[in-house]
């Protein structure tokens, strides 16, 4: 079989394209101008990008074949997630991978900035022995004050303790409980920060919230002699504004690794002798970008086959133990989502999906997901998947619920049950995994049943007589179709019950209409899951 297409637009560790071509065909094409990476992405299932290459509606509408974008490192503004999603196509990060890195180069950055390191070392080099011009300022007893105090502003907070600074951290978005624990005084506001701070390190993700949130204001309250180190998203700290607070001797020095427009090659920043820069290193080590290439690989292959991307930015997040129960669970999610169409054709107005028993405190949305896929793949034109399914059926007026449930619901210990609600009436659908890990139909249309959901199944509801069975159970056989397993359900002796018939191949119409005229027989349905 053709195996599928990846290609790498952006340099990525040759321990993760090793990982890579064990089971895709790869293609790296770095630095590709725009136009011709948008000529040939309609060839590929997946992309590989880091911080430079945009991933916008643009390319995404293009890319017909793409199935995920696997983003090697953290940020993910390069990436317009709305519209990944809206394509089906998983954006997945390694957000942990080159934490330490980038912690360490903020670090690097500032000392080499409080000490002059990177002028000093020009100015041997090229012959002159200088040392007053090179006076620098100690750390020690300094307060740092720290801008986001998620993964790496806390592992810097904690470096910078052992300095013995003083550590002052503005985070609206996380607990007290968060800043003792990383031995940060918690400042109210951004502007009590700035106007306490000896240096200021930003360490949020670009936000419209966060873009330019150091700006002309803040400098105006700044300490004068504030050293400040932008190791996060160009443009966290507002380049103009650095520049006019640099020129009025405000801010002492600067370190900047990231920069509004990247790459480049000129910025009136570097004008500056006390601004030290660097090309957007902070997650260049051998150790962070071995890190980074070996997980995105196997993220990008675990999509490609279908399997759970554990840190897939537009999917819930699994852990790896809920993963494998849930595996099962996903499945039959699916495969009931699957039967309604191919029994039904009235529209679906709403979707109310229960959880019950040990699912009940499971990440369940991705069940719903699998419903919907289940759903709505079979009779849309467009790809719905995972990433779109919630999406697409919204699009489609669908309105869905989800509830959970901790008792154990007809006597399963899980059972995942689906009220499709039409302008008809409802209809319940509800399965189980059985022990051995089999999907299993439990109910449907008001019958109780267990049967192992298939790939072949048929779906017959006939009087509760003698005789009835037999004679289609005749006719299966003389249309050469197998039973493999079958179970009848009826509401009351001599009533109706349903027949749910797991068969070895695929029943033809013209069986089926043979079928519908056996005495007895009210409808017989054939559905492939
Ligand atoms: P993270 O998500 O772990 O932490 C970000 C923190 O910022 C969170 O605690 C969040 O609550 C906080 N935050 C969000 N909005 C805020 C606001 N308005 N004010 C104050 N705090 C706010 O992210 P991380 O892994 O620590 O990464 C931090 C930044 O570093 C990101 O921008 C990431 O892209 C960047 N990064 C850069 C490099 C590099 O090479 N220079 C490498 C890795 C990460
Ligand atoms: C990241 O967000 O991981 C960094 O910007 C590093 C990178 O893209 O290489």
């Amino acid at each position: 079989m053709e195996k599928m297409k990846v290609l790498v637009a952006e340099d990525v560790a040759e321990a993760g394209i090793r990982v890579l071509q064990q089971e895709l065909d790869v293609d790296v094409k770095m630095g590709l101008p725009r136009e011709e990476l948008l000529k040939i992405i309609d060839q590929y299932d997946a992309l590989v990008v880091r911080s430079v290459v945009k991933v916008n509606e643009e390319l995404l509408s293009k890319a017909t074949r793409l199935k995920v974008v696997g983003r090697a490192g953290n940020g993910i503004d390069n990436i317009d997630i709305a519209a990944a999603t809206r394509h089906g196509v998983i954006v997945a990060n390694t957000p942990d991978s080159n934490t330490i890195s980038a912690c360490e180069h903020t670090i690097g950055l500032l000392i080499s900035s409080c000490r002059n390191i990177p002028l000093a070392n020009n100015t041997l080099k090229s012959g002159v022995f200088q040392r007053s011009r090179f006076n620098g300022t100690e750390l020690y007893g300094k307060t740092i004050g720290i801008v986001g105090l998620g993964r790496i502003g806390s592992m810097v907070a904690v470096r910078m303790r052992a300095f013995g600074m003083k550590v002052i951290a503005y985070d609206p978005y996380i607990s007290d409980e968060r800043f003792k624990r990383f031995g940060a005084e918690k400042m109210e506001t951004l502007n009590d920060l700035v106007a306490r701070a000896d240096v200021i390190t930003v360490h949020t993700p670009k936000t419209e919230e966060t873009f330019g949130m150091i700006g002309e204001e803040q400098f105006k309250i700044a300490k004068k002699g504030v050293r400040v180190v932008n190791c996060a998203r160009g443009g966290i700290i507002n380049e103009a504004a650095l520049e006019k607070a640099l020129a009025e001797g405000i801010v002492a020095s600067a370190a900047i690794d990231v920069f509004t427009k990247e790459p480049l090659h000129e910025h009136p920043l570097f004008a500056f002798d006390n601004v030290v820069v660097t090309p957007h290193l902070g997650a260049s080590t051998v150790e962070a970008q071995n890190r980074v290439g070996i997980n995105i690989a196997e993220q990008v292959i675990n999509a490609l086959k279908g399997e759970v991307v554990p840190n897939a930015v537009n999917l819930p997040t699994l852990i790896d133990d809920e993963l494998v129960i849930l595996k099962p669970y996903i499945h039959l999610a699916e495969k009931l989502g699957k039967l309604y169409f191919q029994l039904e054709k009235a529209p679906v107005e709403q979707v109310e999906m229960t959880y019950s028993g040990e699912l009940a405190d499971k990440e369940v949305r991705m069940l719903t997901l699998a419903f919907l896929k289940g759903l709505l793949e079979p009779v849309l034109q467009e790809r719905v998947n995972y990433v779109n399914a919630h999406l697409v059926a919204e699009n489609r007026g669908i309105k869905v619920f989800e509830d959970t449930e901790e008792r154990m619901a007809k006597g399963y210990a899980n059972v995942v049950m689906a009220k499709i609600k039409t302008a008809k009436g409802n209809l319940i659908i509800a399965g189980t995994v059985s022990p051995n890990g089999e999907p299993r139909l439990i109910e449907l249309y008001g019958y109780e049943t267990d049967v192992c959901l298939t790939e072949y199944m048929l779906i017959v509801e006939n009087i509760d007589r003698p005789g009835v069975i037999g004679s289609f159970a005749t006719i299966l056989g003389e249309e050469n179709v197998n039973i493999a397993a079958m179970q009848v359900g009826r509401r009351a002796k001599g009533q109706t019950a349903l027949m749910t018939l797991s068969v070895d191949n695929e029943v033809s119409e013209k069986a089926l209409s043979k079928l519908r005229t056996v005495t007895g027989i009210l409808s017989a349905k054939f559905v492939r899951l």
